[in-house]
């Protein structure tokens, strides 16, 4: 029926498999649930953006021409519309068909960025905000150059209200405020700063205000004066040499000396105009990326050339550049994307859901021990990983291409404005790296619970801290790069900023105009980063959670190598005798000459390996380190034991005996601290995962999938097995007629919904499917109904054929039924060991008598039974209830009978009864002696 050869790789992945889909199949609505949920999250962003829009249309500040007026002084403010457009904000979106003029302005450093000479000023002019600002010259002629330098700037401030920007051309005007996106009101006329005019020589009291643009658009100004130097250079290369310096870290000492402009006159002449600008127009991690703002150039030409005009025609003739003014433009509307705005942290969010999903997954299955009880049954590590990995990856991309489809149906922006392949290449990435993280954390949770906390922290704090930290960072411009590359490792992070790009581009294309993302800027953006960062990541949490994975699961722990290379060192002959003398020195008691035998017997197998032996233990100890001052815990004190193929070796003991840690031990649970065992030759420290592929387990508590039917399990457990086709399908429904839950559609029921009983029957199921070479089971029938019992006897009976089974159990009726031979285990060792008619032989040779009369005749009945047999011993007396074990050898039955008889006609008899000693009563005397043994040694 089966086939002897282990399952390959292919039939093992295809197995579980198979169980993963059945198992997706049971909960298909829960993974719905979880699909849906980035459709769920679109509608409530739609939601979110519909009640925005209806603010907006409401709020007066959002109404193109309104302005809101306190005309009365009360705090309460009327409605007036009517004007082309109130606010600022207002010029993104309502219709300028008038645009007004301002006056053009010079980008000016800061007053304390400004470079100085200190041949000129000294330094206190930066503690003062008087520095003057810095204009280079340079060219062929240096005579031309100072003319042309002179005319530059004019000495006094000309200023006529009645026409103000006619009089301001005739001065140079400047800001420290850069451009701003369009000019419908200059950004630097709007904000609180000052304007500038920059004459060679400031008069004292230069300070004064002015009123400039028409109502609603008029702003009161402060006029300041600063000190234009224009400085000659000898080359084009000085010039470019200080430019460079400006900057903070082109400088030695740090300072930043920026300098507004330089010109270069090259060969101008009397016939000739020909100049270079350099101009500033540095605008890096203002908006997205791209420098949108308006660049302050217009007016340094105009200087230039005005100055090359006075030159050629004298003081008197100008070239006024009066005003700048933008286009007319036509009313938009109002476009405020919500999912851009929140988009990073809520699209972060979305994306790391999944992680808990995954992580609780995995730390289920080895919480439940469900990991270990597969790979008991031959479900290596390979394909449990790569059919996990699948699983995950298969089900993250659905979960993501479900977001991007609802994302872009409904309207979001952020998926709309960005190129497909480009955001689905990124998320993929994402969830690859989120399932590597997923598998490199499981290993160092046990409990489902802490696992999910620890999983939705994650989630949320990387959402928030991006949101309130990252996002700061990477925004405000003083922020160093690197420390942003730093920050980037950590995932939640870098996903953040692929998203936050995503964002921002969306944001920016849906006020300008659809402007896509695409895979020919992947390299001027920061993306090209992240991606590089979240791929090495990737890889090295697969790898270093692969590495993990096998220490922590692996038989070839290195100590249990070594053990077992200084077995081999000392030879079996100069080991054996001290152990021999060893066992016969504590083995006072003739009884443990079985043990004995047993031991040679294991000395001569490991000497001479027989294949008939199933089952080889060689002094197997199991000790538990001392906990809280406890001294260390010997659970299995040396344990040789030989179970030969077709023997069902039945092991007795009391509770805490150490039979759950030998079986432990031989399944690959624990480790053994010394010692070894032998499994068809193959040793349990090395060799477990050859061992798994012919070993079947059924565990003290049963291991199974609540969702998954009987059926299910016992199919996965025999593909596991190497059962195919028919066979499979034969082989399951024997197994499940055999522990009688074929009938009544019991077989295609969740497991979950099966009693104690049936699930203890559907263990033993699957320990036995494709009759596994050994079998070990611990306590199988407990919570068994009397006629489940026996059926399952009969089951395994029958299995013991072609394997040797293992069993624990505290029913002496099972023991009885089912062992060829037992073994009595008390305080890590074995007691005795035989078949159950030799050991009743041995232990026994009582009968046991047992008498209830009134208490008065306690007495009588004690003459009584010393007159049938001297040597009778009282073994239990309680309110005229007594037992008494006699010898068989000084007594017949019929004396017995006669002498109670007798008795009867003396005192009144309650209640009597005589009985051949049972294995119960063998336990019981063995364990009490091995206890009390124990205890004196
Ligand atoms: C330099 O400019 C001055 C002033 O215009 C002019 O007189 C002189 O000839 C120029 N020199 C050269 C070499 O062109
Ligand atoms: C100001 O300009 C007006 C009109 O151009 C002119 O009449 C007036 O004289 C000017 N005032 C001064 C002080 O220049
Ligand atoms: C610039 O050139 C002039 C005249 O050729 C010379 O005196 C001066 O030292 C030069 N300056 C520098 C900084 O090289
Ligand atoms: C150009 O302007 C930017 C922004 O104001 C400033 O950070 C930078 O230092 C300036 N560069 C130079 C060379 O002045």
């Amino acid at each position: 029926m089966a086939d002897s050869s282990p399952a390959s790789f292919l039939t093992r992945a295809n197995a579980i498999l198979r169980k993963n889909l059945t198992y997706q199949k049971r909960n298909i609505w829960s993974n719905v649930r979880l699909i849906m949920i980035p459709f769920y999250l679109c509608i409530v962003l739609v939601c979110i953006q519909a009640l925005v829009d209806s603010q907006v249309n409401k709020s007066v500040d959002y109404q193109c021409g309104c302005k809101c007026i306190d005309k009365i002084g009360n705090g309460k403010c009327e409605m007036v519309c009517g004007i082309e457009y109130s606010t600022r904000d207002q010029g993104v979106f309502c219709a300028i068909p008038k645009p007004q003029p301002w006056p053009p302005l010079i980008l000016i450093p800061r007053p304390q960025a400004r470079a100085f000479d200190s041949s000129f000023t000294d330094d206190s002019c930066r503690r003062k905000n008087t520095c003057p600002v810095t204009i280079l010259f340079t060219g062929n002629n240096q005579s031309l150059g100072a003319i042309m330098s002179r005319n530059l700037l004019t000495r006094s401030f000309i200023m006529n209200s009645s026409d103000l920007l006619f009089s301001l051309a005739n001065n140079v005007l400047a800001t420290t405020y850069k451009g701003s996106a369009t000019n419908y009101i200059d950004a630097g006329i709007v904000s609180d700063l000052s304007i500038y005019n920059i004459q060679p020589r400031c008069p004292t009291m230069s300070n004064f205000s002015f009123s400039l643009g028409q109502s609603p658009l008029n702003f009161t100004k402060e006029m300041r004066c600063v000190q234009g130097l224009n400085l000659w250079r000898n080359s084009s290369i000085e010039v470019n040499d200080e430019l460079f310096k400006g900057y903070q870290k082109g400088n030695s000492n740090g300072m930043v000396h920026e300098i507004v402009s330089g010109y270069d006159l090259l060969d101008t002449n009397k016939t000739n105009y020909n100049v270079n600008i350099w101009y500033n127009a540095t605008y890096k991690g203002v908006s997205g990326n791209k420098p949108f703002k308006l660049v302050r150039v217009p007016r340094l030409v105009n200087l230039v050339s005005n100055a090359y005009l006075q030159y050629l025609k004298g003081p008197g003739t100008k070239m006024l550049f009066e005003f700048v003014k933008e286009m007319p433009k036509q009313e938009t509307r109002l476009r405020l994307d919500i999912a851009s705005l929140i988009g990073p942290t809520f699209f972060t969010w979305v994306i790391l859901l999944l992680l808990p999903v995954i992580l609780t997954s995995l730390v289920y299955e080895k919480q439940q021990r469900l990991r270990i009880i597969m790979k008991m049954h031959g479900l290596g590590d390979g394909p449990y990983w790569v059919i996990s990995y699948a699983y995950f990856l298969a089900i993250s991309t659905l979960y993501i291409i479900c977001l991007m489809i609802f994302g872009s149906a409904i309207g979001l922006k952020f998926f709309l404005l960005n190129d497909f392949t480009f955001q689905f290449i990124f998320y993929f990435l994402c969830i690859n790296l989120q399932i590597s993280i997923a598998f490199l954390v499981s290993s160092a949770f046990s409990k489902v619970e802490t696992a999910s906390v620890a999983a939705y922290l994650y989630v949320f704090g990387s959402g928030l801290l991006g949101t309130f930290l990252f996002q700061f960072m990477l925004e405000g411009s003083s922020f160093p790069r690197h420390w942003i590359f730093v920050m980037e490792l950590f995932p939640g992070f870098s996903l953040y900023r692929g998203l936050y790009e995503f964002s921002q581009n969306a944001y920016q294309g849906n006020l300008n105009g659809t402007n896509r993302m695409k895979w020919k800027d992947f390299s001027d953006t920061e993306m090209a980063e992240v991606f590089y960062i979240i791929i090495v990541e990737w890889f090295i949490a697969l790898i270093a959670a692969y590495y993990i994975d096998k220490i922590s699961s692996s038989r070839k722990d290195p100590l249990c190598f070594l053990k077992n290379l200084n077995f081999f060192k000392n030879s079996p002959s100069s080991q054996r005798p001290s152990l021999g003398k060893q066992i016969s020195a504590v083995s006072v008691e003739m009884e443990k000459i079985d043990v004995i035998q047993e031991n040679e017997k294991v000395e001569q197998l490991m000497l001479e390996p027989s294949t008939s032996y199933a089952i080889v233990c060689d002094n197997l100890k199991k000790v538990y380190p001392g906990r809280d001052g406890n001294p260390p815990k010997k659970a299995v004190r040396g344990l040789s034991l030989a179970v030969p193929s077709g023997e069902c070796f039945g092991m007795l003991g009391p509770n805490g005996a150490g039979k759950t840690s030998f079986i432990n031990m031989m399944t690959g649970l624990q480790k053994p601290t010394s010692g070894t065992g032998l499994v068809h030759g193959l040793d349990i420290c090395n060799d477990m995962d050859k061992v798994y592929t012919s070993m079947g387990v059924c565990p003290q508590h049963d291991l199974l999938w609540e969702t998954l039917t009987g059926r299910d399990h016992l199919l996965f457990y025999g593909r596991l097995k190497n059962l195919k086709g028919s066979d499979l399908n034969q082989a399951v429904e024997e197994s499940l007629k055999s522990v009688n839950l074929f009938h009544g559609g019991v077989a295609d029921k969740p497991a979950g919904k099966y009693s104690g009983g049936m699930k203890r029957r559907l263990s033993v199921a699957i320990s036995l499917i494709g009759s596994p070479k050994v079998v070990y089971m611990d306590e199988p029938s407990t919570g068994l109904d009397p006629a489940s019992r026996m059926n399952l006897w009969t089951v395994i009976k029958r299995a013991k054929k072609n394997s040797a089974i293992i069993l624990t159990t505290h029913s002496m009726e099972e023991a009885e039924f089912l062992c060829d031979r037992l073994g009595i285990f008390v305080d890590g060792r074995l007691q005795c060991i035989g078949n159950p008619k030799e050991l009743k032989g041995r232990y026994g040779g009582f009968y046991v008598l047992t008498m209830t009369t009134a208490s008065e005749h306690e007495k009588d009945v004690e003459m009584l039974v010393q007159d049938v047999s001297p040597n009778a011993k009282k073994i239990y007396h309680i309110a005229g209830t007594q037992k008494f074990e006699i010898p068989k050898e000084e007594v017949r039955i019929s004396e017995v009978f006669q002498a109670v008889e007798k008795a009867k006609s003396n005192f009144k008899v309650f209640a009597w009864g005589l009985v051949n000693t049972t294995l119960e009563d063998v336990f019981i005397k063995v364990a009490k002696t091995g206890q009390a043994f124990n205890v004196f040694s």
